[in-house]
């Protein structure tokens, strides 16, 4: 066996004639971003839980597979009650990840490998036990604590009615009683009251978080929930034809839900963006826009509004060259129509692992690696969340008992939540938890069938989906082409999709169940066996590059023709 590290890797340089990468356009338009879950990355201290100080002892690794920026999800002071999400002190660490100290050292550390460091901004609520709730919630009706958050009398002759038919994201109402008979709103968890943005006080106290984050060195933010920080005036009742819609296990908003997407926000983001272009260094933000489509999604990505919104079609699609091609051509022609690239991501901690929702098992395993390699070739930045690289599954039968998503509270124990997704990475060893900590007891139990999964396996074998990512970003980062915007269709038989980046690179992905034509060129990566008959196996993405006799030809054929050919 040969650790990856032997394996040559092909170099963009040594098969083409591509000109060399030009820095000119800013970093995050085409940077390949990691999501760190922190929770659930690496335990540094051994109470079973990942920190801080176990994501600066794995940089190496992330240097490795070759990644740009990481975006850490949530490491602030929280009582937990959504996975941190829950912000009660958004300038401090939680004690569960270490210390502010061990955050700068995280920076500098990272900095020093030429990683950038991207962190979560929470605009949309802070926890219950933010002071600012715990004053707002002892004060009078009216207060100025109040006007933080969305504090409203009830409906109904004694006020006991919830003020409008709102239901929360997790399940149940988006409103909750207080002593005194006023409601607040919650579009989450009841832990988590929606601040008021119509207060100026709230815009100028995320200047201040902002700020404190950006003066430490950070290099970016992922604006949580950027849709919903402003709600619809007056707080109307959804229409009963709507409210039959929504279903939020789906993500995508209708049009009409006066909980989103509502003009306001764009003037707060607004407000973000003139902050981060204060400082130098081409700071940036990426925005969780969850709007009915790539036009609603696009107005978030402005010249003066956030730098990226994450297309987030990849992950409504089923295994489907239609569905595929949709999806992409929804981002791609919305986006750029603004000026702003596109933002691809699969998998994330909200949503079923890419390898579970394409079908689970060999298959699912060999169609979340072809839709890796579609994904990396996109134009555009790409997200990868923590596990993808190690193509790991959704567990879908942890114990009730260890569950932690509020929804499955909320739900009366109908909706099992996101915690399959957030299961901790396997890094080594042949028992759980492989390496992850040095405690047994993590905070969700990893199984035991990832054994070949772990992290140290993968570097060993050339054909694991890590060792696929290793070779896949280290051509991307060489690859002008592919970090450029060049992009078109190529005719391909049913079944299977095909484009070409720049001159002469072709990216062929196989939706289908059995064998494909494979147009002519040079492999440069493939997402699984070849046969070597000059077909595409089924669930297989190739990437090539066109041999010039290929090229000459394809000046009046498409690459159906060339396949079916040739
Ligand atoms: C989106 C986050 O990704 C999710 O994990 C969280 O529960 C909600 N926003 C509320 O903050």
């Amino acid at each position: 066996m040969h650790r990856v590290d032997d394996v040559p890797m092909r170099s963009a340089g040594s098969t083409s004639t591509e000109p060399p990468l030009s820095h000119s356009e800013p970093w995050w338009r085409s940077a390949v971003f990691y999501q760190v879950y922190p929770k659930s990355f690496a335990d540094g201290n051994g109470d079973g839980l990942g920190d801080l100080i176990g994501l600066r002892d794995r940089l190496d690794y992330l240097q490795q597979l070759g990644v740009d920026a990481l975006w850490l999800s949530p490491f602030y002071t929280s009582p937990g009650a959504d996975g941190g999400y829950d912000v009660a002190d958004p300038t401090d660490v939680d004690p569960i990840f270490g210390t502010i100290a061990d955050f700068d050292a995280l920076v500098a550390a990272a900095h020093a490998r030429g990683i950038r460091v991207t962190i979560d901004l929470v605009p949309n609520h802070f926890s219950n036990q933010h002071p600012w709730f715990r004053e707002a919630f002892a004060a009078e009706p009216g207060s100025r604590e109040r006007a933080r958050f969305i504090f409203r009398d009830g409906q109904g002759p004694r006020g006991d009615l919830p003020p409008n038919n709102w239901p929360s994201v997790f399940g149940g109402p988006a409103w909750t009683r207080v002593p005194d008979g006023q409601w607040y709103l919650h579009l989450f968890a009841a832990e988590q009251p929606d601040l008021d943005w119509s207060t100026p006080e709230v815009a100028a106290e995320f200047e201040r978080i902002l700020r404190f984050w950006l003066d430490r060195g950070t290099d970016g933010f992922r604006v949580d929930v950027a849709h919903g920080m402003a709600k619809a005036t007056g707080l109307p009742d959804i229409a009963a034809s709507t409210l039959a819609k929504i279903n939020d296990a789906d993500h995508m908003r209708p049009s009409d839900d006066p909980r989103w997407d509502q003009d306001e926000v764009h003037e707060y983001l607004r407000a973000f963006r003139r902050v981060l272009d204060s400082y130098p260094g081409d700071r940036m933000a990426v925005g969780e826009v969850w709007a009915s489509g790539g036009h609603r999604l696009a107005r978030y990505v402005r010249p003066d509004e956030l730098h990226l919104a994450f297309s987030f079609q990849l992950v409504e699609v089923a295994w489907s060259a239609n569905e595929f091609r949709a999806a992409i051509e929804d981002a791609m022609q919305t986006m750029p129509a603004v000026g702003a690239p596109c933002a691809w991501v699969l998998s994330n901690h909200d949503i079923d692992r890419h390898v579970s929702r394409f079908g689970g098992g060999t298959v699912g395993t060999a169609r979340g690696r072809a839709a890796a390699l579609l994904q990396l070739a996109l134009p555009g930045a790409v997200y990868l969340y923590n596990g993808d690289e190690l193509g790991l599954p959704n567990v879908d039968d942890l114990p009730d008992s260890v569950l932690q998503d509020p929804a499955w509270d909320r739900t009366g124990h109908t909706v099992r939540g996101r915690d399959g997704e957030r299961v901790p990475l396997p890094w080594d060893g042949d028992t759980p938890p492989f390496g992850f900590s040095s405690s047994a007891a993590t905070w969700l139990p990893l199984p035991a069938s990832w054994q070949p999964l772990t992290v140290a396996r993968q570097l060993d074998e050339v054909d694991s989906t890590l060792s696929l990512y290793r070779r896949a970003l280290d051509y991307r980062a060489k690859s002008s082409t592919l970090h450029g915007n060049d992009f078109s269709w190529i005719g391909s038989p049913d079944d299977t999709l095909a484009f070409r980046r720049g001159e002469d690179f072709v990216v062929v992905v196989n939706f289908g169940g059995g064998p494909a034509p494979k147009p002519p060129g040079q492999v440069v990566l493939a997402s699984g066996p070849l046969d070597g008959d000059g077909t595409l196996p089924a669930n297989t993405t190739v990437w090539m590059r066109e041999e010039k006799a290929a090229m000459d030809r394809s000046a009046g054929t498409s690459i159906r023709d060339q396949m079916t050919s040739g």
